[in-house]
């Protein structure tokens, strides 16, 4: 395992040109594959020069590792081609499918978790490491529904199909706040059952709280309990890197420069509690 690459925060359009001038004290940055697929244009001229100065990690939404579809080989030679050229520090996607019949709905939508879908889904993650030459990461989904036919919790389909793919696994902290509510489940259940080697990249995010359920919005600050959360799995999990996504009321660069610096001072005390 390589050494974590520190505290990171979404790329996020808004933010290319102040990222240039200032220079933030941000360690990297998760850029949006989909966001880069196409040759040149804007988007590709301020990744390259973001790069120049920051590691940068791919993150993507249209893998769907889940559809009963065949993979999308054009979608796959053309996030390989990105990360030959961003050379980012790591690959990762969602644990859901985002259509069917060649239909990209544009929404993660749940898997069921069965044994049959552990399979399929392990499968189609070692076809996508062999193709793209390099392990990915998967992350834990925000989730509204309950499949009847599930067999498993979330916590041990997630690790199942880490342990037969060998993938490793973002752990967005969020999500697991967002879907214990929604469920009834334990998050810190979820926390415990995740095997901590796999475990390379974590996900803080804003939320609304709709009082009878939660959706995962990223659109307003990190809570405090999910802070409390994030705090529990640095002590679980130790120092892994740290980002924070927001993707709309997105607000001036230095205010998610200060809310990055509640994850290094919560990360700190946590790894000194674990440490002690
Ligand atoms: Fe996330």
């Amino acid at each position: 395992m390589t050494a974590a690459l520190g505290f990171g925060l979404g790329l996020r359009t808004d933010h290319y040109e102040a990222i240039l001038e200032s220079h933030p004290r941000v360690d990297w940055f998760e850029a949006l594959s989909e966001n880069y697929l196409v040759p040149g244009g804007k988007p590709l001229y301020y990744l390259d020069r973001i790069r120049a100065d920051y590691p940068i990690v791919l993150h993507g939404v249209s893998l769907s590792i889940g559809s009963a579809d065949p993979l999308d080989r054009d979608y796959l030679k053309a996030l390989k081609q990105l990360a030959q050229r961003v050379e980012p520090a790591w690959v990762s996607d969602h644990l859901c499918w985002t259509g069917v019949a060649g239909k990209n709905l544009h929404d993660l939508f749940p898997i069921p978790y069965t044994e049959e879908a552990v399979e399929h889904v392990a499968a189609r993650v070692r076809e996508v490491q062999d193709f793209l030459g390099r392990r990915i990461l998967l992350e834990n989904v925000s989730s509204y529904v309950t499949f009847r036919g599930s067999e498993m919790s979330e916590w041990d389909f997630l690790s199942e199909i880490a342990r037969r793919a060998d993938c490793q696994v973002l752990l967005d902290v969020n999500n697991i706040y967002v879907s214990a509510f929604n469920h009834g489940f334990d998050a810190l259940e979820f926390l415990n059952g995740i095997p901590v080697e796999r475990v390379r990249q974590i996900h803080l995010a804003g939320h609304s709280n709709c009082g009878t359920h939660i959706i995962d919005t990223h659109d307003a600050e990190i809570i405090n309990a999910v802070w409390d959360l994030y705090a529990t799995a640095v002590r679980r999990f130790g120092n892994v890197a740290t980002m924070i996504e927001r993707d709309d009321h997105i607000p001036p660069l230095a205010d998610l420069v200060a809310e990055l610096g509640r994850a290094r001072e919560i990360a700190a005390h946590s790894l000194q509690a674990k440490a002690a």
